[in-house]
């Protein structure tokens, strides 16, 4: 039986071995994105991985003259193994009882999201785990609860002094913005790290396919490059969009984590007149103050590093409805444009990570939720069922949502047992 399972999963290493060997070979990396070295205008936004109507509109609207390619030996290639560190935020624990629904979502969020990233990460790429939580947030069963899951908890302030935002605009409405006011900005410490590769995600996520692809890229892009995707559901076309908030690939660099700081301090937001940062439109949209407007503000206007907007279909898919409430356009930079990619009908094999958000969270057991939600949190559950064969044995079954939901809603999710728990702790 044991040795079943370790043949099985030499397998399955080598066919994951096998599969990223076989994208390396297909793969362009340094033709399909531009930048202008020689004016240092490190340039605008870069055509995703895979071209989808939607982006090529995107394209043609921000490049058209120059296309250069990034040739490879500008920046030195890191040294391998590459270190590659997984991040999630906790900004704030309100859970009070064990039987709280966000404090079990968290729980076991945060051990099927490793799972996923360890079923995924070849071993060349020693992931690590990392939690930023927030000084409010320290000592609280919720801090707790993300230790013993596997993550490395630092415990961090918010990583400025807001009263010392110059301008007033910013300084006196950054608190109720976005999902947590500046207690989100927690996320930058990720370019702290001293890892190749920084991923920042949000513990309702899961990885679906190997990242290797985008991990081998960002990694001969400068220090303090980033890679995420746009929140397009929050704005109307022909806007600037947002980055989505759960899911950032990134160079760690000091000078870059203090830069994005002193933007905060110095820079103004949406003063009148002057929409969004520094009139530049980025903005005003959810959480525009923070992490979700600062991020393409300083990648796509400050422009100083270089940067890729991937698919948001296939990167922190969120099963997105692209067309405006009225189904007339499709949301994108592009006014007028009917005919887009829609994310909700992406095949799962061509999904690398998942963030749930539009679609509940898998543990809210929404039995009667569209397919295209149901086929992603039966990913979810699925990696669970994994995760739990894995350490307590027994037979995999397919249990998907039916099988740890007893009924439908929060109350009927069955959550993960502390048997599981303890026997985790020696083997992920
Ligand atoms: C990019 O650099 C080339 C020189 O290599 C120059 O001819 C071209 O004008 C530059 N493009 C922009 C937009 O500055
Ligand atoms: C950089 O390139 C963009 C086009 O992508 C152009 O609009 C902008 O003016 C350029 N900036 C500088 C400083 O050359
Ligand atoms: C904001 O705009 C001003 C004036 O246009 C410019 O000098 C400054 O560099 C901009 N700030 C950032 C962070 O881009």
């Amino acid at each position: 039986m044991t040795r079943l399972r370790s043949l099985l999963s030499f397998l399955l290493i080598l066919s994951i071995l096998l599969v990223t060997l076989t994208n390396y070979a297909s793969l362009n990396y340094y033709t399909n994105y531009e930048t202008n070295d020689s004016n240092n205008n490190k340039s605008k936004i870069i055509p995703p991985l895979h071209n989808s109507a939607h982006n090529s509109a995107h394209n043609s609207a921000h490049n058209s003259a120059h296309n250069s390619a990034l040739n490879p030996t500008l920046h030195s290639i890191p040294s391998s193994p590459t270190t590659v560190t997984y991040t999630i935020t906790l900004t704030s624990c309100s859970s009070t009882t064990s039987h709280d629904s966000t404090l079990i979502g968290l729980i076991d969020g945060a051990y099927v999201l490793k799972k996923s990233i360890l079923t995924h990460a070849p071993p060349s790429q020693s992931p690590t785990f990392v939690a930023y939580v927030h000084e409010d947030a320290e000592g609280t069963e919720c801090h707790r609860s993300i230790e013993n899951a596997g993550w490395e908890c630092r415990v961090v302030p918010t990583p400025l002094d807001i009263t010392l935002i110059k301008t007033p605009n910013l300084r006196n409405h950054i608190s109720q913005n976005g999902c947590c006011g500046p207690s989100e900005l927690i996320k930058l410490y990720a370019y702290t790290l001293p890892s190749t590769v920084a991923i920042i995600l949000d513990v309702d996520s899961l990885i679906l396919k190997p990242l290797d692809e985008v991990i081998e890229r960002i990694k001969i892009m400068e220090e303090g490059a980033g890679m995420y995707t746009e929140d397009w559901g929050m704005v109307q076309p022909g806007r600037k969009a947002g980055a989505q908030g759960g899911f950032l690939i990134l160079r760690p660099s000091i000078s870059t984590f203090n830069r994005l700081v002193n933007i905060i301090l110095n820079t103004p937001f949406n003063e009148p007149g002057k929409p969004g940062w520094n009139g530049t439109g980025v903005g005003p949209f959810w959480g525009a103050m923070t992490f979700q407007g600062l991020i393409p503000f300083y990648y796509q206007e400050v422009n100083e590093v270089e940067s890729v907007v991937l698919n948001r279909c296939e990167y922190n898919n969120m099963r997105d409805n692209p067309y405006t409430k009225d189904n007339r356009e499709c949301r994108g930079p592009v006014k007028g444009v009917k005919i887009c990619q829609d994310c909700r009908e992406t095949k799962v094999e061509d999904i690398y990570s998942t963030h749930f958000t539009l679609c509940q969270k898998p543990w809210g057991c929404h039995l009667n939720s569209k397919n295209h939600c149901k086929v992603l949190h039966d990913e979810w559950f699925y990696m669970r069922e994994r995760l739990e064969v894995e350490v307590l044995g027994g037979e995999f079954e397919g249990k998907g949502m039916k099988g740890y939901c007893k009924k439908g809603g929060k109350d009927g999710y069955v959550r993960i047992g502390d048997d599981v728990m303890k026997a985790m702790h020696v083997k992920i």
